[in-house]
Order: C-alpha cells, then sequence, then structure tokens
C-alpha cells in the first residue's frame, strides 16, 4: 500500500469508507493466518523499573505504586495453570527490573521448557547483547520490545535513557532478529505530540522490520507520569495530532495487518480498556488473530498498572480464560491449539 493510501486511511472518519478497509484486513487476516485465535497467557512477575518513561505508570519515579516481584515457585504455578488451559505461549513481563538475577532468568526459562511444552516469549525492557544470548541460550523463544514511536525526537523527549548508555530501540530488535527470537514490537498511538506522518512511519517501520509480532495499543494516560499531567494541561491541540481513539486504534490494527500479512497481531488490553464489552472481537475482526489473557495472580493484577482502570483486574486466571474462549467463539473463530508461530518465520 502507498504511503498516501496509509495517511487518506489514517486521517478518515468516514464509517461506509472504513468498512472497506476492515473488510479488507479482516479478508488478508484469514487468507495468511486463518481462523485461530492464539492465546498468550500473560505474566506479569514483576512491577519493578529501573526507568523512568513519561508514559508508564511502572516508572522508577512513581513512589506511589506498592511494588512486588513473584518468586519462581508462584511463577511456575501460573505457568502451569496456562498449561493446563492450552494456551500455547506463556509471557513472562516485567518492568525493567534491573534487580532480577540474569541466571536465575535463564533457569526460569530452562525449566518452563523442561516442564511443559510452551513456547516462552520474554518482555523484560532493553537488555545488553549477553543477556539476551543467554536467554536464548536457555530457551526463550520470542521477545517483545516496542519501539513505541519511530519519531526520534518524539522517543527521546517520552523516554530518558540510562545514564550514560543510548537508547536504540530499533538497532535492539536488529540484535534480537540475529539472535534468532521471532521478533515483537509495535507502538503506542495518540501520545501526545504524534502527528499523522509520524504514524504512518511507524506502520511502514513494522514492515521495514519484518516483525513476526505487532502489537499497537492506544496510549492512555496515567496521572502519576509526566505525560499523564501534560496531557491534563494541553489546551491546544494541534490538528496534525494523532488522537488515542478506539477507531484510531482499530486503523493501525487493519493497516498493520494488510501491510504484513502474515504477522501475528494482537488485540491488546490497552484497546480492551477503551472498550472492554467488544473491544477484543472488533480488533479480531479488523486484523488481530491473537489474544494475550492474563495468567497474574489477582494479588498482584492492579499494582500492574501501566495505565490507569486497565481490563481484567479484577478477575482471575479462570475468569480470563473463560471470557476469551467465548469471545473467540461468539464471532465465529476458532481457539487456537499449539505455540501459534510466526508465520512470517516460517514464511522467510
Ligand atoms: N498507555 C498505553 N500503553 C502504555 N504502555 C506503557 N504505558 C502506557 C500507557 N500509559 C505500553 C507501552 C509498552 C507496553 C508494555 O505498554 O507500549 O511497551
Ligand atoms: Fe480477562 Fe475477559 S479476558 S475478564
Amino acid at each position: 500500500m502507498e504511503r498516501k493510501e496509509i495517511l487518506e486511511w489514517l486521517k478518515t472518519d468516514d464509517e461506509e469508507r472504513l468498512q472497506a478497509l476492515w473488510q479488507q484486513a479482516d479478508q488478508v487476516r484469514k487468507e495468511n493466518v486463518g481462523n485461530n485465535v492464539h492465546l498468550r497467557g500473560l505474566l506479569e512477575f514483576s512491577n519493578h523499573c529501573s526507568r523512568d518513561c513519561h508514559y508508564c505508570g511502572l516508572r522508577a519515579g512513581n513512589r506511589k505504586i506498592e511494588r512486588y516481584q513473584m518468586s519462581e515457585e508462584e511463577i511456575m504455578a501460573c505457568v502451569l495453570e496456562g498449561a493446563d488451559y492450552k494456551y500455547g505461549t506463556v509471557v513472562l513481563q516485567s518492568g525493567e527490573d534491573l534487580s532480577l538475577d540474569v541466571e536465575w532468568i535463564a533457569q526460569l526459562i530452562r525449566r518452563i521448557k523442561q516442564e511443559t511444552s510452551l513456547a516462552v516469549t520474554l518482555s523484560l525492557g532493553e537488555r545488553s547483547r549477553e543477556e539476551l544470548t543467554l536467554w536464548r541460550q536457555a530457551g526463550a523463544d520470542r521477545y517483545l520490545l516496542r519501539f513505541e514511536t519511530s519519531n526520534e525526537t518524539l522517543y527521546q523527549r517520552i523516554h530518558p535513557a540510562r545514564p550514560g548508555s543510548e537508547s536504540n530501540r530499533i538497532e535492539l530488535l536488529k540484535v534480537i532478529g540475529e539472535l534468532g527470537y521471532e521478533v515483537g514490537s509495535g507502538v503506542m498511538l495518540g501520545i501526545p505530540g504524534q502527528t499523522f506522518e509520524d504514524l504512518a512511519n511507524d506502520i511502514e517501520m513494522f514492515c521495514s522490520l519484518n516483525l513476526d509480532m505487532i502489537g499497537v495499543g492506544p496510549f492512555i494516560a496515567h496521572h502519576e507520569t509526566m505525560l499523564g499531567q501534560a496531557a491534563k494541561a494541553e489546551s491546544i491541540i494541534s490538528p496534525n495530532q494523532v488522537p488515542n481513539t478506539e477507531l484510531m486504534t482499530y486503523k493501525a490494527m487493519a493497516l498493520a495487518r494488510i501491510i504484513c500479512p502474515k504477522a501475528n497481531i494482537p488485540a491488546t488490553s490497552a484497546l480492551a480498556t477503551l472498550n472492554t464489552p467488544t473491544g477484543r472481537e472488533l480488533g479480531l475482526s479488523r486484523g488481530a488473530n491473537v489474544v494475550m489473557p492474563n495468567l497474574t495472580p489477582k494479588k498482584y493484577r492492579a499494582l500492574y498498572e501501566i495505565y490507569p482502570a486497565k481490563a481484567c483486574i479484577d478477575e482471575t486466571a479462570a475468569d480470563c480464560r473463560a471470557c476469551m474462549h467465548g469471545r473467540i467463539r461468539s464471532i465465529g473463530r476458532d481457539v487456537g491449539t499449539g505455540r501459534g508461530d510466526s508465520a512470517n518465520k516460517q514464511a522467510s
């Protein structure tokens, strides 16, 4: 698809015209990744974070949240529950928690691979080549690291680097791919200061990075962050500002599907947060083929507050399982069995 056309889609609010975009995305999804919706059990095992991203509630400077780290036994109990539920994948997610022992994580990965047939996806932030290599050798299959925005100035503004080291997620994504991981990335949309041109660049970047997994979700203001405060204070909004709406999220997902036909694309929790009753179903009907039911124990869920009012805070892992099955069946799709590896990887 031409860049001009991407921009036109991003800017139109004509519901009738948009039907054509939804239909095309759904058709491309069906032809390339089929009717299965893959389930990835999401385990948010530590909310400690050493970074200070201006959008994220877990940022180190937020003293208002209680921090937790799950023990190996707690984690394994959740992983085994996920395996019982026939999720093909466990996603181990945390803040960029440098207090976790690198070898402890490697050992945890080995244990999961020994005791289950789950694919292991890591989402542990910006880590060194050495760490990524160790975890890959331990058996990790996939890595998620969103580049958040392809606009470098905007990225630097909302994402302070670690003292003494540049943050370059694009370069890091290349390293992750070289190490043999399936690579997942994506962006938030509607970040204050993000223009339609920026978002069109983001979508083109999905393609040039040859991503296996693409996650896009709306930016949701968190009151304990710099961007949350700024969003409140913002009185003049540029006409070129991408709105952080549900509709914009569907557009970005649909375009990602059309441009990267074989990628795995989740209907994200941020989307479900904007529209809890039907956001996931609409996402799945407009390009997505993955959902990420939460496996995190209920007592920790509310503490993993990346943004406020997250979906599934009051539910248990069993609730989310039943809920996701119901949602998938309600739109005539099938619950995926097996790992749901990237069709993109297999093709390349
Ligand atoms: N709103 C929406 N998404 C957010 N993320 C972080 N903070 C927010 C927010 N305030 C997303 C980022 C990150 C992922 C784990 O969660 O894209 O990569
Ligand atoms: Fe958690 Fe619906 S997926 S309650």
